[in-house]
Parts: C-alpha cells; structure tokens; sequence
C-alpha cells in the first residue's frame, strides 16, 4: 500500500528534504522549507517484484517524426524566444518579478496567437474579468477572439478546458492555482507543483498548448518557478529594471529552440512594443567617449547585441574596498580583477569597484571578459578609449586572450551602428573583411601596453 511521508521542500529551489531545518542545503536560502502534505511516496519498492505493471510501448528511433507545425504571433520578438513559433501541445513558463510586464506580455501574445486563428482561452487567477477586458482595452486588444475566465479552481478549468478544445490556454499565474486533492494552500510547493504537472500532462494528453506565468520570490512566501521549471519544454524569463523602460525575454530552457534567446520590448504607455534594434536601443543612451565606458559586442542566443558596459574605480573609504555589479558576475569580476593584478601588475587593493551593464542587460559570456577589463582600466587611468571602438574577447587566469566565437557576426554588428575600430584577441577565424580596423592582442599585459601607455 502506498505510504504517506512527511517532507519538506524548499520554495526557492524545489529540492526535497526528509527533516526541516533552518537552511536549504540545495540553494542556501534561509527559511524556504515548508512542509509537503498530500504526496505520497508511492509503491514501498519492495512490493514492486511482486506487482505486474503492463507494458510500455517501444518503438524505433529510427521512425519518422514529421517536425511539428508551428503558429506564429506575429509578435517576431516572441516568435524569434519561442524558437521560431509556438509548438503544439506545447508547455511553456513565463518567469519574473511581479509588475515586470507578464500580464501584460502575455495578454498580448494571447490577441496575437488568437488572431492568427489559434483557439485561445486566457486565465486569470489573479485579476477579476472586468480587469483583464480594461487592460485590454488599454492596449487595443478589444477585439481580438479571446475568451477570459478569473478562475483559480483547477478541476474548474481543466473541465472547461477539456470541453471547449481550445489550442492555446494561458495561466495567469500557476502560484494562485489550487488542487481540492491537496492539503497546503495555494502557493505552496505542493500546490505549484501538482498544479503544473495536472496542465503540463494534461496539455501534452489533449494537444493544448499552456503557457504558466509564475511568479520569482525573494522571500519564499510563495514557491518560486523554478519548482515547475523541469516540467515544461520552455522556460523564459522576463527581465529588466522596473524603473526602466526595457524588457528582455530570455530563453533559459528551450526543447524546442536555442536557449539563451532573447527577445527585447520596450514598456509604453500602451503595453509592450517590440525592439527590432536592440544594440540601437542599448546604446541609445550612450553620450560622447567617457573614461569607464566601453561598448561590447556580445552574442544574445543567435543575434549580435552591443551593449555598453560602465565602470567607475574609485579610492574607498571602507577597511574593505566595494565591488557591486549589476548585469554581469560578481565572480568573474573578482576574477579579472585578480589576473589584472597579478599578470599586469596593476593594483585595485583599497579602490572601490562598481560594474554596470547599461539599459538592465544581463550579460553571461566570457567573452565580455575583455571589455569588463578595458572598462575598469579606462575607469582607473581616467582615461576613456578611442571613439566607436568595440571590444570582446575571453580572458584565461594566464593573462592570455582567448579568441571567441562568431567574430564575424559580433564585428558586422559593430560596422552596422557606425562603429569604425575592434580590439579582439589574436588567433581564431580573421573574421572577414568587416571594413573596421582591427586591433588584435594575444595577452592581457600587450593590451594595456598598446591601449593605455605603459598601463
Ligand atoms: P503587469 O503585466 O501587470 O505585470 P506582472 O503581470 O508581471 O505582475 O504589468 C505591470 C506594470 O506594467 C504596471 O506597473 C504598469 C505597467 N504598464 C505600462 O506601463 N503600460 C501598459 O500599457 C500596461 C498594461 C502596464
Ligand atoms: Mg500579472
């Protein structure tokens, strides 16, 4: 007979845990377990010899799969994150801060899905109907073939949804849904986790794509997305700094296209437009050649984006000096800040060290290892780089400058906004003739040498 089992699951990170305490061993967060109830541990293996299960189905890898049809939005940001379109029976994740934009993204793409003739229901367990219709109405939606539920009641909806065959179903958000099977309340890790295993098996059984939208906790009140994160096909995140206008629509798990896509829109008074020249807009705000400004040309899923990367090395007053980023790892940056020190001899001890990647970028390549280096070089000597200079490349605890991938589209990029000159590593492919005038450098210590004087 199935037993049931007391655990404990973090909020933050989903991991299981047989006894609570204080601290999840998984993520490190403090106070984020809370108890499970209403999972079973299922058959005691023991018994698993004796029962018969029926066969599974086996079939040949080598059978033919035809690739599945997609449905374009019509919104080419999202369609471009989704890996070229929505896949039938498809489950995705839509994660971020509260008042990011999710609602409003997603209300969106439901009026763009649903007039390219997607059958679209979209569910609010958050906002009541009348809401939704006012938001709509705000953004010019009205019209769009949409139907609406305010339900928060799973059986509810899932018979809804099994009675009226819709193609596209849209959960606003899977932390205000509730199972009547289970004990804890609604944004419990029982409750999200069953709730998006119900909608995921349901959505591949029946052939209805369902997009989740959840909600990321710092304070584990509610389980975080991550919880649900391995159920989908797709997990995108919506990012950006809410006093910002800029949006970013990342990809960090796609079985069905790229991960590491980014789509970009810009929030307006009538909801989220779309930003077909993201370097244009990143680098819009950019004045004239600054010491601690450096622009670099980054690859974002599978298109070149320049950003501009800030610096500012300051003495500090602190027994401790200070060094805050945003946009990028505080790690790598300890790290580079080390091999500047220790290779070229060039001391950041009792400065303060601020890193900012403009526009609420987030960048995660090494290859802006470089750029992060020239920018807190620049900072430091006061000394700003030569105008409409673009500069990538990866750094090794040596000192050596690693060349990176896709130069040529990182350098075509650059040439497209008017830039005139690169500093990359040397080594690599040449990276054809992009009309720049390219600097290359195989070592840290030449670097400095050849940009900044002795350095
Ligand atoms: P919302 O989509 O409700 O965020 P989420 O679902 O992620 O919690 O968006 C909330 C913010 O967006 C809100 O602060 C107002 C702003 N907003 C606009 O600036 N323009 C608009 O047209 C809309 C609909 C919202
Ligand atoms: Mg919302």
């Amino acid at each position: 007979m199935a037993k049931s089992q007391i655990s404990y699951s973090c909020n933050a990170c989903g991991a299981v845990h047989s006894k609570w305490s204080g601290r999840c061993d998984g993520c490190g967060e403090w106070n984020t377990l809370s108890e499970d109830t209403g999972i079973s541990a299922g058959p005691a293996t023991a018994g698993l010899g004796k029962s018969r299960g029926s066969r599974m189905v086996l079939s040949d890898l080598s059978a033919r799969e035809v690739p599945p049809a997609r449905t374009n939005s019509g919104l080419a940001e999202l369609d471009r994150v989704l890996g070229g379109g929505l896949v039938p029976a498809s489950a995705i994740l839509v994660g971020g801060d509260p008042g990011i934009g999710k609602s409003t993204l997603l209300l969106q793409a439901a009026a763009s899905f649903a007039r390219s003739g997607l059958k679209t229901i979209y569910v609010s367990g958050e906002e009541a109907s009348a809401q939704v219709r006012m938001r709509a109405e705000r953004l010019g939606l009205r019209d769009a073939p949409v139907q609406l539920a305010a339900e928060t009641n799973l059986r509810d909806i899932l018979t809804t949804i099994e009675a009226e065959r819709p193609q596209l179903v849209i959960i606003d958000s899977i932390q205000t849904m509730w199972l009547d099977t289970i004990g804890s309340a609604p944004g419990s890790v029982s409750q999200v986790r069953a709730a998006a295993h119900e909608l995921t098996s349901f959505a591949k059984r029946k052939g209805v794509s369902v997009v989740l939208v959840g909600h990321v906790t710092k304070d584990g009140q509610i389980a975080g997305p991550r919880v649900v994160e391995h159920m989908v096909d797709t997990v995108l995140y919506f990012e950006g700094e809410r006093g910002h206008q800029f949006r970013i629509l990342r990809a960090v798990k796609n079985r069905f296209g790229p991960a590491d896509e980014i789509g970009v829109f810009e929030m307006t008074g009538g909801g989220l437009s779309e930003v077909t020249n993201p370097s244009a807009l990143f680098l819009s705000e950019r004045g004239k050649p600054s010491p601690g400004s450096v622009v670099f040309s980054g690859i974002e899923g599978t298109r070149p984006v320049l950003v501009e990367l800030q610096a500012l090395v300051a003495p500090s007053p602190h027994s401790q000096p200070r060094r805050a980023v945003v946009g990028w790892d505080g790690q790598r940056l300890a790290m580079i800040l080390a091999v500047l020190e220790s290779r070229c001899g060039i001391p950041f001890a009792g400065l303060d060290v601020y890193l900012n990647v403009a526009g609420g970028m987030k960048i995660s390549e090494p290859a802006a290892d470089l750029a992060v280096a020239a920018a807190l070089l620049s900072a430091r000597e006061d000394a700003a780089l030569p105008a409409e200079t673009v500069v990538f490349g990866e750094i090794s605890l040596s000192g050596a400058l690693r060349p990176v991938g896709q130069t040529e589209n990182r350098l075509k990029e650059a040439a497209k906004l008017g830039f005139t000159a690169a500093i990359i590593p040397e080594g690599g492919k040449p990276g054809g003739d992009t009309g720049l005038r390219l600097t290359r450098a195989t070592d840290l210590t030449s670097f400095v040498g050849d940009t900044f004087g002795a350095g």
